[in-house]
């Protein structure tokens, strides 16, 4: 996979795409992560790449041709940016290359999503620092527009490098342990049962017995009673989505 970001900061992603499981992943080849100054597209003597709103108020909007001759840069000036019309999904060598914009008015960035994007080949991320962004670019350029949460950040950077941590780590042959991305939280549909490791017992607090038992069917049972019980105090909103039986259900609700 070939990730992208346009940034006007890309040394802030210096830390995050050299380091630890992602800077792994880089340097097994996995993904190509790159940060790419997008002031260097502003065709303009003074390198501005914001500009005031048209109809007044207040704040700068960044300009349209900057991003665009960035991305256009990025893909060869005749990457056909349109949705395919096919019914069924192409192959993903075969799907434009999805652009995303890190905004506050985006869809919600969830591990559904990070799982959808985990099957392209190429994803570019558009970090924005102002106000707003030319209308323009998210009518013609952009391919989804997501956001981290319902709270206001001071730039695209951080919503990027989460999205970014989060897809990279689902990438085959990112995690050691292939089995630890498929019981996540939120994958399963459920948050995740808890985990001890030794000592058995630790200032007088004791590991559940069914965990030092040895019987896997019953080890089983209790981490999805637990995943259950866990997902209805913390988060009953997922429950209604969550695939759970007849008798989980009934169970729960008792
Ligand atoms: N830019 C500023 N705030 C943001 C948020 N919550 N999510 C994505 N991009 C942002």
């Amino acid at each position: 996979m070939q990730i992208d970001v346009l940034t006007l900061f890309p040394e802030m992603f210096d830390g995050v795409f050299g380091a630890s499981i992602l800077g792994k992943a880089r340097d097994k080849g996995i993904v190509s992560l790159q940060a790419v100054n997008f002031r260097a597209y502003s065709g303009n003597k003074h390198n501005t790449v914001d500009d005031y709103p048209y109809g007044g108020g207040g704040g700068m909007v960044l300009k349209a041709e900057p991003v665009f001759a960035a991305v256009e840069d990025l893909l060869g000036a005749s990457a056909n940016l349109a949705l395919p019309k096919a019914e069924a999904t192409p192959p993903a060598a075969a799907r434009p290359p999805r652009v995303i914009l890190m905004c506050p008015q985006g869809q919600p960035f969830t591990q559904a999503k990070a799982e959808e994007l985990a099957q392209e080949d190429r994803l570019i991320f558009i970090c924005g620092h102002y106000e707003g962004y030319d209308e323009r670019i998210r009518e013609h350029l952009v391919t989804d527009e997501l956001s981290i949460g319902d709270y206001v950040l001071t730039g695209g950077e951080l919503p990027a490098m989460v999205m970014i941590d989060s897809i990279v780590r689902l990438l085959p042959g990112v995690l050691g342990n292939e089995s630890s991305a498929v019981t996540d939280s939120y994958s399963t549909g459920l948050l995740e049962y808890p985990h001890y490791t030794r000592p058995a017992s630790f200032r007088g607090w004791e590991v559940p017995k069914v965990l030092l038992s040895g019987h896997h069917s019953r080890i089983d049972q209790w981490r999805r009673e637990q995943s259950m019980l866990r997902t209805l105090r913390r988060r009953p909103d997922l429950l209604g989505e969550a695939p759970l039986s007849d008798k989980e259900r009934r169970w729960l609700e008792q």
